[in-house]
């Protein structure tokens, strides 16, 4: 059942959301991947729709219905999401009011990505190696582009697999490396799991954990953050 929210908060305002993996062809029937499944963008998506938000949904490739009243934007790899991220953003960060990037966006790409299939080297060693290339990391791009305190509210997500205390202390990094506003950190386990999560939103005025709650309801608690800040 779906109980609309009773206050438009967002009314006006448009809000970017990346959302899943992103996958890295390494040639036409393989790639590298992770394990994101786009339930947790997906619900910030629906919710900040619900809020009435004007929302752009950029997805990696998950397999889940896009919620109603969302504009959605299907890419495959990290340089893919960087276009059309930029494209939603304005190359002047002026086309939206707050960016959520829920996306597990792969750190590396393949040097090279093949246009044929790969085959096994014919040689007796048991070993092999493959070459990597470091990927762009979106969030920080942006972070640095953005004058500070002005739009888009920036909001990022750390997914770690230490102590609580690691947790956190990885998401302050996070936060002042990428220059955003929040930093909403999860324990993999828990978040690539399924329709539940449990997170420490991480800002500049502090650490707050919440407990276990569904990836919905975690999802309006972000954009009341979202929310909060536009009104200064
Ligand atoms: N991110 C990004 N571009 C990348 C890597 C990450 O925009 N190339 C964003 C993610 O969407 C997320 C935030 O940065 O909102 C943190 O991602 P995470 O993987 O936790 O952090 P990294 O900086 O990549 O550090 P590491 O994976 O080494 O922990
Ligand atoms: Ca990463």
């Amino acid at each position: 059942i779906l109980t609309a929210p009773a206050v438009k908060d967002l009314a006006g305002k448009h809000v970017v959301v990346t959302a899943g993996p992103t996958v890295e062809d390494l040639d036409p029937v393989r790639y590298l991947g992770n394990r994101s499944t786009g339930k947790m963008g997906f619900a910030v998506a629906e919710r900040a729709a619900l809020r009435g938000a004007e929302v752009t949904l950029i997805a990696g490739p998950v397999t889940l219905a896009t919620p109603s009243g969302v504009a959605r934007v299907d890419v495959r790899s990290a340089l893919d999401m960087r276009e059309a991220l930029w494209r939603a953003l304005g190359d002047d960060l002026t086309k939206a009011h707050a960016l959520v990037m829920t996306a597990a966006v792969a750190d590396y790409r393949p040097a090279v990505t093949s246009p044929v299939k790969l085959k096994k080297l014919k040689d007796d060693k048991d070993e092999s190696s493959l070459a990597l290339v470091k990927n762009p990391d979106l969030l920080a791009e942006v972070g640095a582009k953005r004058d500070a305190g002005k739009a888009p509210v920036l909001v990022g997500f750390a997914v770690e697999t230490g102590t609580a205390e690691q947790l956190v202390a990885y998401a302050r990094g996070k936060l002042a490396q990428k220059k955003c506003d929040l930093i909403v950190a999860n324990e993999a386990r828990v978040a690539f799991a399924g329709d539940d999560n449990r997170a420490t939103m991480v800002s500049a005025s502090g650490a707050e954990s919440l407990g276990d709650m569904s990836k919905r309801d975690l999802a309006d608690r972000i954009l009341d953050r979202v929310a909060e800040a536009l009104k200064r």
